[in-house]
């Protein structure tokens, strides 16, 4: 499977937030990952279209976006306006599953599902058949920074064994480390907020995160 790296803004200096997707762009970042929190589905406020489509503007990486939101399908329409590339959401939330991952593949998005650590992936299996992703939470929702949760990893070899094609992406506690750990049970798209932007050469962690996916 081929290792793709999505860096999230989450963790990036805001008030320098092209400068931030230029240092992506010249680490030959894959996707960007845009987490958007609606205060409600997690306790966290974080940003929206507007800020989306701003930043599209000046970047030409793929946008990655993340929604964990309440309600996404009545704003699948907004993200997508915005420039999204993919739109993933949690299954936890409150629209229908189906008819939310068939308005994002309407409008030529690729659509995403999450599951949150609580939630069994086999949950995710009713949807495969149009989802281009499945995310599998390696934290809780909601907060950069918390720690990897090393015992998601058996619902990532399961999907993987199921889907050997599907792009699978771990979020939370991504580094150098962890993210062996998260390779080797065959995820393959990885997001990485704090340790990107909090290291000296953002550039050389998403480099270093690549090879080490696959160690
Ligand atoms: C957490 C977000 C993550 C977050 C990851 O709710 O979905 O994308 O930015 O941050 P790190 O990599 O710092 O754990
Ligand atoms: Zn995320």
């Amino acid at each position: 499977m081929e290792i793709k790296i999505s860096p999230s803004m989450l963790a990036c200096d805001f008030a320098n937030i092209q400068k931030e997707l230029e240092k992506c762009e010249k680490g030959k970042a894959d996707l960007i990952h845009l987490d958007v929190m609606d205060g409600h589905f997690v306790p966290n406020i974080s940003f929206g279209a507007p800020v989306i489509a701003a930043m599209k503007k000046v970047c030409t990486v793929p946008f990655d976006v993340h929604l964990m939101m309440t309600n996404p399908l009545d704003y699948i329409q907004d993200f997508a306006d915005a420039g999204a590339d993919m739109i993933t959401f949690h299954i936890e939330c409150d629209s229908d599953t189906q008819q939310t991952i068939d308005k994002i593949v309407s409008l030529g998005v690729k659509a995403g599902l999450a599951v949150k650590p609580k939630t069994d992936i086999e949950a995710v299996y009713p949807y495969l058949d149009k989802l281009s992703m499945v995310l599998v939470m390696t934290v809780e929702p909601g907060f950069g920074g918390q720690s990897f949760m090393a015992d998601m990893m058996p619902k990532v070899e399961k999907l993987r064994k199921k889907c050997p094609d599907l792009d699978i992406q771990v979020d939370g506690g991504i580094n150098p480390q962890t993210v062996q750990t998260a390779g080797k049970a065959g995820a393959n798209v990885i997001v990485a907020g704090s340790a990107v932007f909090k290291s000296d050469d953002p550039a050389a962690t998403i480099k270093t995160l690549k090879e080490n996916a696959v160690k």
